[in-house]
């Protein structure tokens, strides 16, 4: 619901309120976003200056826009905090109320900009300033977030030159902690917790992309907020490009929170009549600590940010080429591991990187859309169709925003590479990016990728973009707006083609790709103790349906850690699981147990992929969980083990205290050659480690480990199931868990019955 009463906007739902004021000079001024709240609250939620400050500029004798919290503050007219515009050389501005509009739904962009969808009503405040520069600010009220964002418009009849435009600025009431979530290749989403002083905090991505460098969405916390209690506010943008945020506590004890696209060497002509459009800022509010607050963006980003077709459709379990063959392949290499794959009961085979053109390296090939024929005689085709007769779905990988120097395409066009006007190409990954601003490169990438997927009948698209962009400021804007019209144009009519965003793993993980691909590729690092940390850090702000999580091989590719496969699967579980490894070297024990992950996740499926994430209290290594109606999946994860453990208990959440419940921990496989020669004190022979019995022991013999169950009360079980203990150099017992570093439990609670 969205009113306007006595100079106040209201828009309110059950849950949110967000509430701003008309003053006095037409400025636009913040009263509240948070719990609920009526027009009767307004006059008592306002900040009072009283006489103010003594410095300061005022506008008149009684108004200094710096004591006020603004939805939009000028320039040059006394509010010396951040603006979140700049135009010309010093232009200044004030922007006054003019009129406002209350429209049905969502309020569609006219470029190419993405946004979220299923909007009930959407405000439109115009205000101006006396230059006639319009500013109209769009504000869409969702069941867990709010959402704005800004329109120039060029009324006057001289160009303008914009320097910055925010989409959202807002001040909010005292101070905040600020988490940020950043990173690089293969180390994406590492959570920092920095206090918001007077010198603020600023996060910026000049790349091209969002970046794994600094991903566009972040938490402003109070002190004393936890995962289970406190106010917290939560920001993102529908964005990919290069982005900024700051948050700044100002002197006098507000918090001003700028969002946008970054202003680095950003520079827009803005002729008369002309309007740009700011991509949209996503605001949530919890009062119910972290969790709250990520419950609050899984839900919006589940209803109002992922394609509706996909919205809670089931992702398939895939195996994918990449890991296990890189562009090592045959057809009959593929079709081998497509039975296996289909086996061990996954659901698609996705072919990566190396089916096209000279594509045997990184160093050629990308631009061209020919299939190599001498990995694949029969051509996609011939490819496609036998891996449906195993029924299979067939995905494809694809990078069609780059091209390598050695290719036909940079051959034939080396002008549609980005830079090469200004001879400035610089390689990255052995490529250069196109200029996805040109049409004639929109349309080739359109043409070749949606004639593909047509003759193919493609199920899925991996769309991958390997190097951070040389564009800067406005050219790197238009890019990215070629990026969506592609993207648009090739998915807008095939909705059922399942995208998977990728970018070298998460380095354009951001609510802009997820309007067009409801999944991405979380890392190219699938080392399962890394991603623990990767993975945590989405859950902050991404539902899990959204990260793909593929089981690999160990010793790991990156980090040569060798982990158990039962980790490496517990932590995709919490993900879209996958496996991307060469079956071929599995052993019948991996198999096995690979088979019994997927079941496994096939039965949860929905559990996982649309249940409600937490993350758990735990007290010696990481714990979470999903709960879809009436079952509960928690996880407890352990990096290195210490010897006299203490007891460890798990504290799920969310169970009525009315109810009985089971729960049951998944048995997993053990390993004989994982006890060298501990295994002489179980086993009454005498077994070298390292010989024949052993190893074939190994591949071979499947020793299950003990599953441990109880049956409790909801009430009973949040203050702390007490855990089976863990090894301590005491010998083998069935009643320990027996795995040491890097161990992980899976615990599946159900609901048995519900008292009255
Ligand atoms: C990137 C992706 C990988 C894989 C390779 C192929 O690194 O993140 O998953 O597709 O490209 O070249």
């Amino acid at each position: 619901m969205i009113r306007f009463e006595n100079n106040v906007f209201l828009l309110s739902n059950d849950r949110l309120s967000y509430m701003m004021r008309v003053g006095e000079y037409g400025e636009l001024q913040h009263i509240h976003f948070g719990g609920i709240t009526y027009f009767e609250d307004a006059s008592e939620l306002s900040v009072k200056p009283g006489l103010g400050w003594g410095i300061n500029s005022n506008f008149d004798e009684k108004l200094s826009l710096q004591y006020w919290p603004l939805e939009w503050s000028g320039s040059g007219r006394g509010d010396y905090r951040e603006t979140p515009l700049e135009l010309g050389e010093g232009m200044p501005t004030f922007f006054r109320y003019k009129s406002h509009l209350i429209h049905k739904g969502n309020v569609p962009f006219e470029c190419s900009l993405p946004g979220a969808h299923g909007a009930e009503e959407t405000l439109e405040i115009i205000l101006e300033d006396n230059k006639k520069i319009g500013l109209h600010l769009f504000y869409s009220l969702y069941d867990t977030a709010v959402v704005r964002r800004a329109v120039l418009v060029n009324n006057t009849d001289k160009d303008i030159n914009i320097r910055k435009i925010a989409s959202s600025q807002m001040d909010l009431n005292g101070k905040f902690d600020m988490i940020t979530f950043n990173g690089a290749w293969s180390k994406e989403m590492h959570m920092e917790t920095v206090p918001v002083g007077r010198t603020g905090v600023m996060i910026e991505s000049t790349t091209g992309n969002s970046s794994a460098f600094h991903n566009p969405g972040f938490i402003l916390k109070r002190k004393n907020t936890t995962e289970t209690d406190g106010v917290c506010y939560g920001f993102n943008l529908v964005y990919s490009g290069n982005h900024y945020e700051r948050a700044q506590l100002s002197s006098e004890g507000l918090t001003r929170v700028i969002q946008g696209i970054s202003p680095n060497n950003f520079s827009w002509t803005l002729k008369p009549g002309e309007k740009f459009e700011t991509p949209e800022a996503v605001l949530s509010w919890s009062d119910k600590g972290l969790n709250g607050l990520s419950h609050n963006f899984h839900h919006f980003v589940t209803e109002n940010i992922v394609p509706p077709y996909w919205k809670d459709r089931e992702r398939p379990i895939l195996f994918n080429s990449w890991e296990g063959c890189t562009f090592n392949f045959t057809e009959r290499k593929l079709l081998s591991l497509a039975k296996e794959a289909k086996e061990l009961g996954c659901e698609m085979f996705v072919l990566d990187d190396g089916w096209f053109g000279e594509r045997n390296n990184s160093r050629a090939g990308l631009g061209d859309y020919n299939v190599n024929l001498k990995k694949l005689p029969n051509g996609l085709k011939g490819l496609s169709e036998k891996i449906r007769k195993m029924d299979l779905k067939f995905g494809l990988w694809f990078e069609p925003e780059a091209v390598n120097p050695n290719s036909d395409l940079y051959r034939a066009h080396p002008e549609w590479a980005l830079g090469y006007q200004d001879d400035m190409n610089v390689l990255g990954r052995h490529e250069y990016l196109l200029d996805l601003e040109k049409q004639e490169v929109q349309d080739y990438i359109v043409e070749n990728v949606a004639g593909i997927i047509d003759d193919n009948e493609i199920d899925y698209v991996k769309w991958d973009m390997n190097r951070n962009s040389i564009a800067l400021g406005a050219k790197a804007h238009r890019c990215i707006l070629g990026v969506y019209s592609v993207m648009r144009r090739i998915f807008g009519p095939r909705p059922q083609v399942l995208l998977e965003n990728c970018a070298s793993g998460g380095n354009r993980f951001d609510l802009g790709m997820l309007c067009f691909a409801p999944q991405t590729w979380g890392s190219d690092d699938t080392d399962p103790i890394e991603r623990l940390d990767i993975q945590r850090g989405y859950s902050y702000l991404y539902p899990l349906s959204t990260v793909g999580a593929h089981v690999s091989m160990a010793p790991h590719a990156q980090t040569l850690r060798q982990t158990p496969l039962s980790t490496r699967g517990n932590v995709a579980f919490f993900g879209l699981l996958g496996y991307e490894l060469d079956l071929a070297e599995l052993s019948q024990v991996d198999k096995f147990e690979i088979k019994e992950q997927i079941e496994f996740y096939k039965t949860y499926r929905k559990v996982f992929q649309f249940g409600e994430y937490s993350r758990l209290y735990c007290e010696n290594g990481i714990s979470m969980q999903v709960a879809y109606g009436d079952t509960v999946i928690a996880g407890l994860f352990h990096k290195l083990i210490n010897a006299a453990p203490d007891y460890e208990f798990l504290y799920p959440t969310g169970l009525k205290r009315n109810a009985f419940y089971t729960i049951v921990s998944r048995a997993q496989l053990l390993r004989v050659g994982d006890y060298g020669s501990l295994l002489k004190n179980v086993i009454p022979v005498s077994v070298r480690p390292d010989g024949l019995i052993v190893r074939l022991a190994n591949r071979m013999y499947k020793m299950k480990e003990n599953t441990e169950k109880w049956e409790a009360s909801g009430s009973a079980i949040v203050s702390g199931l007490p855990l089976a203990q863990l090894y301590a150099g005491m010998g083998y017992s069935e009643e320990l868990r027996m795995e040491g570093d890097f161990l992980s439990n899976i615990y599946v609670i159900s609901m048995k019955e519900e008292n009255e």
